[in-house]
């Protein structure tokens, strides 16, 4: 997978990851993400992409196999609080749950986080933290403590947070899971510019209609097989029904039509007939 012309910002090879030994996540996971690029990880429940986001931003390390950030090893961040600072400096997270990543009083606090840790001046983080706010328009909960706001607010103060300390990396983990249409459209268009503006972004999602607008290429994973099974551009991916039915992105589904119901195979990334 990898490519000559693309400098590559994370390198996997041969990376497995079992929960206590046990619970297989990953199997085998070869691959190289490149500095600049907008990639999103299709998968079915269980697949391992959160896993994979978590041995990305070095939170866990590989069971087997090596990963490289950067041109470091990562294998041993989680005991080098200067390897892991570097690391978040270029690297933000935004976790599935955002319960996880909300935990202050306030969501001003819970934004300022990340830039008090990297040290920064009280004018920088405020600047930092303003900016942040604005980009995910929630300015006016900056006030409000997390536990207070529905799960689409809470999704966009989460994003808040890694926007703040503006990393060339992002790694959203389903971000747009939960959010109506609105806010998703919102959220893909600004996942869209964050690209355009030269980050590299690994999105994770299960909805396919949010993939053409912000992958530059699409990995599959396999649930049986918890390591990329195709890869692709959006169009090719999104085309190909067969392996998008083997992976479990699109089923038998029953589909409202006005107020009528029926079965059919049902994608909705592309057009199908209604009989
Ligand atoms: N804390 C944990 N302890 C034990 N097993 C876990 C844990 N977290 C995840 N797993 C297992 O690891 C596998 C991969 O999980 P992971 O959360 O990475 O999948 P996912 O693709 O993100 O799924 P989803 O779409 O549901 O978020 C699953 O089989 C899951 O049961
Ligand atoms: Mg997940």
């Amino acid at each position: 997978m990898t490519r000559r012309d693309c400098p590559p910002i994370f390198r996997l090879e041969g990376v497995s990851y079992s929960y206590l030994g046990r619970y297989p996540a990953l199997q085998d996971v070869n691959l190289t993400i490149c500095q600049g690029e907008k990639v999103v990880i299709l998968g079915a429940n269980g697949c391992g992409k959160s896993t994979l986001l978590k041995i990305l931003d070095g939170l866990y390390p590989p069971s087997a196999g090596r990963i490289e950030a950067f041109g470091e090893d990562l294998s041993r961040v989680g005991d080098d609080p200067a390897q892991s600072q570097r690391l978040h400096r270029r690297v933000g997270f935004v976790f599935q749950d955002a319960d996880i990543q909300l935990f202050s009083p306030t969501v001003w606090d819970d934004v300022a986080f990340g830039p008090l840790q990297m040290g920064w001046e009280q004018d920088e983080v405020r600047r930092r933290v303003q900016e942040a706010l604005r980009l995910m328009d929630v300015e006016d909960l900056a006030d409000r403590a997390p536990y207070e706001l529905s799960g689409g607010e809470k999704k966009r103060a989460a994003i808040a947070t890694a926007l703040a300390i503006d990393p060339e990396v992002l790694l959203l983990d389903e971000p747009t899971a939960n959010l109506d249409p609105r806010t998703k459209a919102v959220l893909v268009e600004l996942i869209a510019r964050l690209g355009e503006m030269g980050k590299s972004v690994v999105t994770t999602t299960q909805e396919l209609e949010i993939v053409p607008s912000i992958a530059g290429r699409v990995i599959v994973f396999g649930d049986k097989e918890r390591r990329p099974i195709a890869e692709g551009d959006a169009d090719t991916i999104l085309d190909d029904t067969d392996l998008l039915v083997r992976a479990n992105l699109i089923h038998q589904h029953l589909h409202l039509h006005g107020r009528r119901a029926h079965s059919h195979q049902h994608s909705h990334a592309g057009d199908h007939d209604h009989h």
